[in-house]
């Protein structure tokens, strides 16, 4: 025979110096969550975190003692209300996070998503009038959350809502307001999915009524990602997502194909609890299952892989 393909194969040290693509740690990306109220875990997320400020410079400690470098941060306000206005109080939870955040870890990248969920009294991404999320309506408000934020410290905002034109919107004001240096990851390609059930206990920012699909995409469509794609780079977006990644790595692969920009991938909160609970059950090799998929999303396209695994990989990877 004189073609083997398993000679290739024959040893670890041959298989590493032939192999075509590994995970960094300073791939991850970790989201957290910070709450106006205490520290609690995430029923349906083991191991994942509400944190208050008291406790956060401990997380941070652990994170970044794992060599974490970027982190992604959400938050969880006491007070909601109709059009969301803690997303865009300069001394909201999350705003007040960022600050902290940057006294103790300058250097470490913090991302703020950008969306009004988490803060409305009816879980909408949006402004709801006449049972429908008013995309213009909106824009002033994510751009407004946007430049908090950024003033606030953050070094990347990422506008989560879907609504059209946000990332033009958002650039706009954060170049107005000075903030030219604050890059834009955009959650170009997210699809309406069920794979976010745990996120929204976690969040607490279930929809009180309807469901996200007339914004978030429709998991049966592709091309439609290249036209979402195109135009948040168009408007000035610096790095693309999409959302969610293992089931959705046929679509990270057309992106990343197409595009230039740095291509994310959010392996989100159900992908999580699928593999926390098959592993807590003794089911499945949760280090090799986590290693595995991170390195699959990075072979179909992805640079930057956002996980609630992130500190635990960082470390695994340390092992190896
Ligand atoms: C906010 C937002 C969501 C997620 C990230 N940003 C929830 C949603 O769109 O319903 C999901 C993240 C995850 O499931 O881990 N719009």
């Amino acid at each position: 025979m004189l073609k083997r393909p398993r000679r290739n194969r024959i040893s670890k040290q041959i298989r590493d110096l032939v192999h075509e693509v590994s995970i960094d740690k300073t791939d991850l990306v970790y989201p957290m969550f910070i709450t106006e109220g205490e520290t609690e875990e995430i029923q349906s997320m083991p191991g994942i975190y509400r944190y208050s400020l008291d406790d956060l410079p401990k997380a941070l400690k652990d994170v970044t003692e794992a060599g974490i470098t970027a982190v992604l941060y959400f938050g969880i306000p006491k007070h909601k209300d109709e059009v969301g206005s803690c997303a865009y109080d300069d001394n909201g939870i999350v705003q007040r996070g960022i600050r902290l955040t940057k006294e103790l870890y300058p250097e470490l990248v913090v991302i703020a998503d950008i969306c009004l969920c988490e803060y409305t009294s009816h879980g909408h991404c949006g402004v709801v009038e006449n049972g429908y999320v008013q995309n213009d309506k909106t824009l002033e408000l994510l751009a407004r959350a946007s430049v908090s934020c950024a003033r606030a410290g953050a070094d990347i905002v990422a506008p989560s809502d879907m609504m059209d034109g946000r990332v033009g919107a958002i650039r706009n004001a954060l170049d107005e307001n000075g903030l030219e240096d604050v890059l834009i990851m955009s959650y170009s390609v997210k699809y309406s999915s069920s794979f976010y059930g745990p996120f929204r206990e976690a969040a607490g920012s279930a929809p009180a009524f309807g469901d996200r699909k007339t914004y978030q995409m429709d998991f049966r469509n592709k091309k439609e990602a290249i036209l979402e794609t195109e135009l948040d780079i168009e408007e000035g977006a610096d790095i693309i997502m999409v959302k969610p990644a293992m089931a959705y790595l046929d679509i990270a692969k057309a992106v990343s194909d197409r595009f230039c920009n740095p291509l994310a991938v959010y392996h989100v909160s159900g992908e999580y609890s699928m593999i926390k609970a098959a592993a807590l059950n003794g089911w499945i090799d949760e280090k090799s299952i986590v290693i595995e998929s991170l390195t699959a999303m990075k072979r179909a396209g992805a640079k930057m892989l956002i996980t609630y695994y992130a500190p635990d990989a960082a470390r695994w990877l340390e092992e190896n």
